[in-house]
């Protein structure tokens, strides 16, 4: 049987990392993949992570299973991160955590959860957007669709063409939105026309999901949630998907959370009764390591104001670098205006490089960046932006 099958294409992102690594020529620089690293080119464990793990592993606790939405410590802490400890919904009681494997897991969980529920609802995705979305829904058997977002003559948002593709979705269907740092682009609505977009979504009878992956690579904790805080209505739905691969740096334990807001606390249990019947059928119940830091870091006063600290260091490492960015690409003589990279918000710089271009940049140079043109800032440093800016000037015909 296996013989009929066909060679699936590489994965556009995690597949650059399996070409990186085949990659024999020592001067290779890897800005595909979203994952920080360091000046030095490291990603090491955060310091309140390893604290977390040592206790952890002092208190030598129980191995059983989680419940089927995760440990309730931990599911309570993404809520408070996402709303604020005062909020309404967690007052009410009405929105549901469950945790997932990762930010993934919890787009998954959606996409299982609407196909079951509303099997003919259309998710539409930003164009461009992260490019694992649309499989990740079509694989739950959901269909896809793109709305226009982005503006490549001002790198800004097309919000006029945005609200009125809105504005023609029909009603059933659900807007899947970047919470803060668009990915690949890194243009975030600004608190207006998050306004805007509430209206819209709601105004038409559109389910908003929310993808929130990089809380904290913005401006900060508090102010990233402001998008997802705007979204959030009396009497209306919404899903969060969540991530704390980026913030913590725990990609590999995979980390996430779907916390589905729903009109009331008796309309939650039943919805919640819902999602746990798509992850029993799935991967029955998450894994507990991850969770069980998360929830010591954030339980905890101190190690959450370092942990705090840790992410605002990341994120300036990150600012620090798109600013050395465009002076070099300046300085290299590239032509136009580059500043716009310093605007752009989170880990990534959506460069303006063509396909072409990317492949020159992989195929002669060695540096592995994603087609759409997406460089991952953080894997920039003082060493390697020199030949970095050198190899796009020299793609770009400069
Ligand atoms: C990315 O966009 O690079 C990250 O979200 C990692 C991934 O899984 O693609």
């Amino acid at each position: 049987m296996f013989q009929t099958i066909e060679l699936a294409p590489r994965d556009p992102i995690l597949g650059l990392t399996e070409a990186f690594k085949a990659d024999r020529n020592p001067e290779k620089i890897n800005l595909g993949v979203g994952v920080y690293q360091d000046a030095s080119g490291k990603t090491p464990p955060l310091g309140t992570v390893a604290e977390a793990a040592k206790r952890l592993a002092e208190a030598n606790g129980s191995l059983s299973y989680l419940p089927i939405p995760g440990l309730a410590e931990y599911t309570l802490a993404v809520q408070q991160l996402l709303f604020a400890t005062d909020h309404e919904v967690l007052a009410t009681g009405r929105a549901k955590t469950a945790q997932t494997p990762g930010g993934t897991g919890a787009l998954r969980v959606t996409g299982d959860f609407l196909k079951q529920n509303f099997p003919n609802a259309t998710v539409w995705v930003t164009d461009p957007t992260w490019a694992n979305h649309p499989g990740v829904f079509q694989a739950a058997g959901v269909r896809v669709e793109k709305f226009p977002y982005f503006d490549r003559q001002s790198n800004g948002i097309a919000i006029e063409e945005m609200l009125e593709a809105i504005g023609k979705m029909p009603a059933g269907d659900a807007v899947l939105l970047h919470g803060c740092c668009h990915n690949p682009t890194g243009a975030d609505p600004t608190a207006d026309q998050w306004q805007q977009i509430a209206d819209a979504v709601y105004g038409q009878g559109l389910l908003p999901i929310v993808d929130f992956a990089y809380q904290g690579f913005a401006t900060g904790i508090e102010e990233d949630a402001a998008g997802l805080r705007a979204m959030v209505r009396p009497g209306e739905e919404m899903i969060v998907c969540s991530s704390f691969s980026k913030n913590f740096g725990l990609y590999c334990e995979r980390v996430g959370a779907v916390t589905l807001v729903v009109a009331d606390a008796d309309q939650a249990a039943v919805v919640e009764s819902q999602v746990k019947r798509v992850i029993r059928t799935n991967y029955s119940n998450p894994p507990a390591h991850g969770a069980r830091l998360v929830a010591m870091i954030l339980g905890d006063d101190t190690l959450r104001d370092q942990w705090q600290e840790e992410v605002a260091t990341m994120r300036d490492r990150i600012n620090g670098m798109r600013a050395l960015l465009v002076e070099k690409l300046t300085e290299k003589g590239l032509p136009g205006d580059y500043s716009f990279i310093q605007k752009q918000r989170g880990m990534f710089s959506f460069s303006g490089l063509t396909k072409d271009q990317v492949h020159a940049l992989r195929k002669k140079h060695a540096i592995y960046i994603v087609d759409s043109g997406r460089i991952n800032v953080a894997g920039i440093n003082e060493r390697n932006v020199d030949r970095l800016t050198q190899a796009m000037a020299d793609v770009v015909g400069k």
